[in-house]
């Protein structure tokens, strides 16, 4: 079943929420300018690019970037380049350093996520963090596809978020899934074909996994750790908000999960 035929269904007030995103994409090139995306590839990533390529942006007013931490899914990374042929945007990939990365996995193994907390943290600090701040560096703007309805840690989130060193600019933070399905759907918009087999929320391949009906959007993101934990730190407060405690009971799935092979 397709992720449109399960999900698209637009709030009553679409219309202005679009013009709204529209309007603050517009606002944030000139006023942030440069100005970044921060692309995850996900479906709420896929809407912003869509957005500001009606925004009138191309790569002459803003870029995008993707933090390719080299445990994709292979479906994640082809639409690099499938948003390059629809879009006027070259995607710029950044990539973990890689000795940090292969003496992380030398040191603590290739499951290291699945063990602590801290080792969690610590691959995504190599793979997704460390590259985030050379992705980030010189910008004075970033847009990011967070939404409220996504988590309890996400509720409170605003437009525009000033940062010590540029705004975090959140055009979607009032789109519902539906919202975000019914836009993919009027306009054709490329997406990752795993949001048809039950991945809402997409991130590394070992890190996530498919949900079932009932369950929440993000319950398939580090699903054996606390709700509060579920945060990689791209969006962890500057006070430590929403950082992630230790799980009570630690119980390793991935031997019963199927994981899908990922790339060296
Ligand atoms: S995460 O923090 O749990 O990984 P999530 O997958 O919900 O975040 O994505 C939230 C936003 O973070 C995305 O809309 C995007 O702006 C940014 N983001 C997450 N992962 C990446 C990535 N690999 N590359 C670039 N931006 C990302
Ligand atoms: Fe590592 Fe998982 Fe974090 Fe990806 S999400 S960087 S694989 S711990």
């Amino acid at each position: 079943m397709s992720a449109i035929s399960l999900y698209a269904k637009p709030s009553p007030d679409f219309a202005q929420k679009l013009a709204h995103s529209l309007a603050l994409i517009k606002t944030a090139a000139t006023e942030y300018s440069p100005l970044t995306q921060a692309s995850s590839l996900g479906c709420e990533d896929m809407v912003i690019t869509h957005l500001m390529h009606e925004a009138g942006l191309d790569n002459a007013s803003a870029s995008i970037f993707v933090l390719d931490t080299g445990m994709l899914h292979l479906e994640t990374v082809a639409l690099v380049k499938r948003i390059e042929e629809r879009y006027p945007f070259k995607i710029d990939v950044y990539h973990p350093d890689a000795d940090a990365a292969s003496a992380f996995v030398e040191e603590n193994g290739s499951q290291a996520m699945y063990k602590s907390l801290a080792l969690r943290k610590q691959c995504c600090h190599i793979r997704k963090m460390e590259p985030l701040e050379r992705a980030l560096a010189g910008k004075k703007g970033w847009l990011t596809g967070l939404r409220r309805e996504q988590s309890a840690a996400r509720a409170e989130v605003h437009d525009i978020e000033q940062q010590p060193e540029r705004a975090k600019v959140n055009p979607l933070v009032e789109w519902t899934q539906g919202d975000i399905w019914h836009y993919i759907s009027v306009n054709a918009i490329p997406y990752n074909p795993l949001h048809d087999q039950f991945f809402p929320s997409i991130g590394c391949a070992p890190c996530t996994r498919a949900v079932t009906l009932g369950e929440d959007f993000r319950s398939g993101r580090w699903w054996w750790e606390n709700e509060s934990a579920k945060e990689c730190g791209l969006h962890v407060a500057a006070d430590g908000t929403h950082e992630a405690q230790e799980p009570a009971a630690f119980e390793p799935l991935s031997s019963i999960i199927p994981i899908r092979e990922i790339q060296a």
